[in-house]
Parts: C-alpha cells; structure tokens; sequence
C-alpha cells in the first residue's frame, strides 16, 4: 500500500529549516499550524474531573456530547436542526478525513474529488481506499454524468488558500452531487477564524441543503479553534443514515474517543468565550504578518479567513522559501497543496506575538 502513497513531502523542508535556524535570532517557525497558545482551563477542568474512566467510552459519543455538537451548529453555524443521532465523534478529524472513503466502502473504480489546492489528506484518504482521488474546483470542470465520482471534499476556509466558499457555491456542489448520488464532505475546521467575510457558511445551512442533510457530511475540528491538537478531538455530523454507516464499522473498528477527551469536547463546544479570546490572538497576529509581507513586497491571494496567509512574490514557490530560509522565516511551500499552489507560499498564523511582531524586521 505505501508504493501508492505520496512520499511525506516535509523532509524536503529539512535543508530550509536548517538555514533558518542559524539565523542569529533564531527560527520564526511558520510553516506548520499547530496551536501554540494554551488549551483552555475548561477543557483541562472538563479532562481531569473524568480521568476516573475504567469503562469503555462510546463509539457515539456520549449524548451530552451530541447534544454539545447540535447546539453549537444551532448557536456558531446556522443549522438550527441538526438531528444528535448524526453526530459522531472522531480522534481528530485528519483520522476521519484520511479514513472516509475506506468507511464509505469506496474502492478501485471510484473518484474522490477534493480541492486543487488542499490539504493533503484528502488524497491519501482515497489512495488508501484504493479509489482515485481527483483534484478540481468546480463542477463544471466534471462535468454531468459523473457515475465515478463518490465522494467530493469541500474545505472552507481553505488550507492552505484561506478562500471562504458561499451560500451559493456551497448549494451548487450539493445540487450537482445530488444529482449523481456522491456524498459531500465538507472539512470546517476554520470556520471559528473569519476576518475579511461576513459568514462561512456549513454545508448543513438551509440556504445551502434545502433543509435536508441527506448525503451530506460536516467535518469539525477544536484542534485550532480551541488550542486542542493534542486532545484529539473532532466530529463529523449530518446526515443520520451515513452517519450510522460510519458508526457500525468505527464500532467494530473500535475507532473511539476516549471518555476523557468526550468530556473535554463537550465543554469547549459550551464554552464560546475562550474561544473568541483564541481568534483576537490569531487577529493580531495576522495583521503584524500582513504588514510586514504587503511591506516585503509580497502579494497576499484570498486569505479571508483560516489560519494562513497565502502569498506569492510570483515566483517559483521553493525560491520564496529559500529567501524567507535565509532571513530566518520558515514556511511551507504552495506545492504542498497541489501543483496549482506552485508559486504561492503558506505562511501559519500559528506561531507567538513575539514571532509575529518580530516578522517585519527580519523582512525589512
Ligand atoms: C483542512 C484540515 N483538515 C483537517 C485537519 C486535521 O486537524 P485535526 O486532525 O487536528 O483535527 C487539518 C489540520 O491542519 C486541516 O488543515
């Protein structure tokens, strides 16, 4: 199986990342977004008060939990009835996104859709299945009578370009997917970190569904909204009926969050005060960095939301990380992400206000 995987791109970051930690004031480290701000006293509270946890822990959740996720959809995503029985919790969400066209019963024949320019997951997810992952941004480029496609991925805000997708794309993709039988996935996980839009819509908004979840999936994570990579702590929720398909083989699978984490969960999803806290941090931050890249010369693409910036000097992407490399700043390049980001740079916001006020003297 792994002569069909992908090799792991980051080793070839390891000669840049090595520039530029000799930098005398040493690495400002951006190319990955993993949270560096403390996880919130409510989730470490919510942890330690269930550490006393001999039992098996649900494949479902606990309806506390469920009930935590249907509310937040009602309060933060306008998804007023989001039915608790299609909700599920994952070990993360990458596990889910890696893992759900395998749990969908996907194979050699089938075609996942998924972003040009994603995170890329997506793709290992239908190579593991044995399915063929196809990268496009619209339907028009797939045009009808697709009877291959089985699954597409939608992911707004976008990683790494940070484009928010509206109401009406968003409702486009379900009518197309629809039409054919494919189930629409759609990754949410920045959706807590709008800055130049005035929504980000679910996939499970009536304006985008019609008011019926059937064949669609929303995919969460608190990884970033509320500083829990290391928790582990996703969901996924939408329609009941696939989401008791997911059910069954994660059962059986045993692909279970463990009880403290449930607990853990439960109370971030409660809790929207840390996590407005978490989306100043990020603002602030966003904006030394927008400074100090529009003053570097550099041109920022979409952006508008999410936890990158997605900039170009219009260049071949691997020459801006070895002129950021050499002045100590290092980030991912846009190959990454699909050869449609190779000559764009994604910088994470996920690096410390010290890190991010420093930027423009390194760039100046
Ligand atoms: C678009 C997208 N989806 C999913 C994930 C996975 O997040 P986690 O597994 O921490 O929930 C990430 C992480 O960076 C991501 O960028």
């Amino acid at each position: 199986m792994s002569r069909q995987l992908p090799d792991f791109p980051w080793d070839r970051l390891a000669p840049y990342a090595a520039v530029a930690r000799r930098h005398p004031d040493g690495i400002i480290d951006a190319s990955i977004g993993t949270p560096v701000d403390p996880t919130p006293a409510c989730a470490r509270e919510a942890l330690a008060a269930a550490c006393d946890a001999p039992g098996y822990p649900a494949t479902h959740g606990t309806p506390a939990l469920r009930r935590a996720v249907a509310d937040w959809f009602a309060r933060r995503r306008g998804v007023a009835d989001l039915d608790p029985a299609g909700v599920l919790p994952t070990i993360g969400s990458k596990e889910l996104v890696a893992w759900l066209p395998t749990l969908l019963g996907l194979g050699p024949g089938d075609v996942v859709v998924h972003p040009e320019r994603a995170y890329p997951s997506y793709d290992v997810g239908a190579r593991i299945a044995g399915a063929r992952p196809l990268p496009a941004d619209g339907t028009v480029q797939l045009g009808p009578g697709r009877d291959d496609v089985r699954l597409v991925w939608l992911n707004s805000p976008s990683n790494p370009t940070g484009r928010v997708l509206g109401v009406d794309h968003l409702a486009k993709v379900v009518r197309w997917a629809r039409s054919i039988g494919a189930v629409v996935a759609s990754d949410e996980c920045y959706a807590e970190l709008g800055w130049d839009v005035e929504e980000v819509p679910s996939i499970l908004d009536p304006r985008v569904c019609g008011g019926s979840h059937a064949g669609l999936l929303a995919v969460y994570s608190t990884s970033k909204q509320s500083n829990l990579a290391g928790y582990r702590a996703g969901f996924v929720a939408g329609d009941v009926d696939l989401v008791g398909r997911l059910l069954e083989i994660r059962k059986h699978a045993g692909m279970m969050m463990p009880a403290p984490v449930q607990a853990a969960l439960t109370a971030v999803l409660g809790d929207d005060v840390h996590v407005a806290e978490q989306r100043e941090r990020y603002r602030g931050r966003r904006s030394s960095a927008v400074k100090a890249f529009t003053g570097a010369g550099f041109r920022i693409d979409d952006s508008e939301a999410g936890l990158y910036l997605w900039l170009t000097r219009d260049e071949p992407c691997w020459d801006t990380v070895a002129w950021l490399a050499e002045r100590g700043v290092l980030v991912a390049p846009g190959e990454f992400y699909g050869v449609a980001g190779g000559r764009h740079v994604r910088v994470a916001m996920s690096i410390t206000d010290d890190d991010a006020a420093a930027l423009a003297q390194r760039l100046g």
